[in-house]
C-alpha cells in the first residue's frame, strides 16, 4: 500500500486559518532556531544546526526554502496561491492574478539554482562532524550517534544531488541532449540522477526530519538522557 503522508497532516483544519497557522508556524521555527543557536558540540558530537555552517547559514536556510518540494507545499497549502492547474476547485486561487514566474517572489525563489551551489559547499562538513565524532575522544569510537550523524550527511547528500537545478546542470544547456551525450558518461550520470531526482520531495522531507532528529538526539545526551551507546571501540 502506497503512504500518502499528505493525509497525515489535518490540511482541512489548516487551509482556512492559513494566516493563523503560519503565523504559528514561524513562531515555531524562530523558537527552534533560538534552541538550535547555543547548541554547539556535545560529547564529540557536533550539533547539525550548529556545524561550520552556521557562519553562512542564511544560504543553506535559502536552498531549502526555495526548494521545489517545499514551494510546492507553501504554495499550495499556506499561501492557497498558485494552487495546482489540475485542482477543480481552485477557490480564492482562481480569482487571483497569476503571473507565472514573474512576481517578485517567484523571482526571489528562481535564486534557488545559485543556492545550490552553498548547499553543495557544505555537504563536507557534515561528513567531518561524523569523522570529528569517531575520533573526539582520541581513540577511534563508533557510537550510535556517530551513526546518526553519517545518516544525516547521507541524506543531505541525496537531497542536494536529487536537486531539479542541479539536474539542469548535469543534463542541461544542450539543444539535443540524446545527441550530444548518447552512451557517455555524462547520460550514465544524469540517469543517475534522474532516478534520485524522482525521489527528492520524499528526500527533502527525510533529510529535514533527520536533521531534527540529530539536533533532538544532541539535546537528550545533553540533558543527561543514557541514549547514546558505544558500538565498536578500537
Ligand atoms: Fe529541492 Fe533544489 S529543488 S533542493
Amino acid at each position: 500500500m502506497k503512504l500518502d503522508w499528505r493525509l497525515l497532516i489535518p490540511y482541512e483544519l489548516l487551509e482556512p486559518n492559513w494566516r493563523l497557522w503560519s503565523f504559528v508556524g514561524i513562531l515555531t521555527l524562530g523558537f527552534w532556531a533560538l534552541l538550535a543557536f547555543p547548541m554547539a558540540e556535545f560529547a564529540g558530537y557536533i550539533d547539525p544546526f550548529y556545524s561550520p555552517t552556521i557562519l553562512i547559514v542564511p544560504l543553506p536556510g535559502a536552498f531549502r526554502l526555495t526548494c521545489y518540494a517545499y514551494r510546492k507545499d507553501y504554495h499550495r497549502h499556506i499561501f492557497n496561491h498558485p494552487l495546482g492547474c489540475a485542482n477543480a476547485d481552485r477557490g480564492e486561487s482562481a480569482s487571483r492574478h497569476y503571473t507565472g514566474e514573474r512576481s517578485a517572489v517567484f523571482q526571489l525563489e528562481n535564486f534557488h539554482r545559485y543556492f545550490m551551489y552553498a548547499g553543495i559547499a557544505i555537504l563536507p562538513f557534515f561528513y567531518y562532524d561524523f569523522y570529528h565524532s569517531l575520533i573526539s575522544s582520541g581513540t577511534f569510537e563508533l557510537r550510535l550517534g556517530s551513526l546518526l550523524l553519517l545518516a544525516n550527511a547521507i541524506t543531505l547528500t541525496g537531497w542536494t544531488v536529487s536537486c531539479h537545478a542541479f539536474r539542469h546542470v548535469i543534463g542541461g544547456n544542450v539543444d539535443c541532449y540524446s545527441c550530444v551525450a548518447a552512451g557517455g558518461p555524462r547520460k550514465d550520470f544524469y540517469d543517475r540522477q534522474s532516478w534520485l531526482n524522482k525521489h527528492h520531495e520524499a528526500l527533502a522531507w527525510i533529510s529535514l526530519l533527520t536533521i531534527i532528529l540529530v539536533d533532538l538526539y544532541l539535546r537528550g545526551l545533553a540533558a543527561g538522557l543514557p541514549i547514546d551507546k558505544t558500538l565498536l571501540r578500537f
